[in-house]
């Protein structure tokens, strides 16, 4: 009784602290980019993953089994946290390494360290897989806009943790602002993730010129969701009641950082893995 009582209390006292886009936004853009990669990089990744226990959930693993990895491991992990997000403050529009990277603790530089890993054939299956699966999350990580960004809160007197400590009501329901794009946003678009990826295929895909987007570095994505999170995703109202309007303009930039992010893990996946004179 007296255990239930604190946990009770603990859950009303702290706000949920959202980690990343939740599972599905991760599953999504794993399998976008999955379907995107060329027979070479799919079969080396496959000899990564065969390392994987399977289990009931995953019986075969995919890069959609292993995207959500990076937060199970964070939850034991908490010396990881900080390699999930990148806050570039309100008044830059670019990511300055510098001030916003300390000791490499930033989604940027956690993509290019992981990279590195997965591109040396010369280190072991372990430790390369295990890059594999926080790229993964990594690249779908730093197109949420509010992982790009943190701002001053003259109310709480703190920074807001990208939204993490802002309360909203979404559609009457109360949560944060950081937890509607990690998952409100998704779940109100299409509640399935495989339906939702069949959706970006068969809707947002076609007919669209892709040229340069797929490119550009992970200091450029992150400067792009930060710009997104200021010009959307932080445009809420004086009450914090997220409704229908607030969703028809996020909506669409849920779809785009998605399959962008999609598409780009893909080719960076291609990159590291391309054959080279010591890495065949
Ligand atoms: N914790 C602190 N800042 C954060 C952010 N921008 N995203 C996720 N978690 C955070
Ligand atoms: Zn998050
Ligand atoms: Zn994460």
């Amino acid at each position: 009784m007296k255990t239930i009582g604190l946990a009770c209390l603990i859950a009303l006292t702290l706000p949920a602290q959202a980690l990343a886009w939740g599972e599905e936004g991760h599953s999504i853009v794993a399998e976008i980019a999955q379907r995107r990669l060329d027979a070479a990089s799919l079969a080396k990744i496959q000899v990564l993953l065969a390392a994987e226990t399977p289990s009931v959930d995953h019986p075969a693993a995919s890069l959609s089994s292993i995207a959500s990895w990076a937060d199970d491991y964070r939850a034991s992990h908490p010396d990881t946290a900080a390699w999930h997000f990148v806050n570039i403050p309100d008044d830059r529009s670019t990511y300055d390494p510098d001030a916003d990277c300390r000791n490499g603790a930033c989604v940027v530089d956690a993509i290019a360290r992981f990279r590195t890993v997965l591109a040396d054939c010369s280190k072991p299956a372990a430790d390369r897989l295990e890059a594999l699966k926080f790229l993964v999350h990594f690249v779908g990580d730093v197109h949420q806009p509010l992982h790009a960004t943190d701002r001053w809160d003259a109310y709480t007197g703190k920074d807001d943790q990208g939204g993490n400590l802002i309360p909203v009501m979404f559609f009457g329901q109360s949560t944060n602002l950081h937890a509607v794009w990690d998952t409100g946003l998704i779940m109100r678009t299409v509640y399935d993730w495989g339906a939702y990826v069949v959706r970006l295929e068969t809707t947002w895909f076609p007919g669209r010129d892709l040229t340069g987007l797929s490119g550009g570095s992970p200091a450029d994505w992150a400067a792009d969701s930060h710009r997104l999170a200021h010009e959307v995703a932080y445009d809420i109202p004086d009450d914090g009641a997220i409704g229908a309007r607030y969703f028809t303009k996020a909506q669409p930039v849920v779809d785009r950082q998605l399959a962008l992010a999609g598409i780009r893990l893909a080719r960076l996946l291609q990159e590291a893995l391309a054959p080279t004179p010591s890495c065949q």
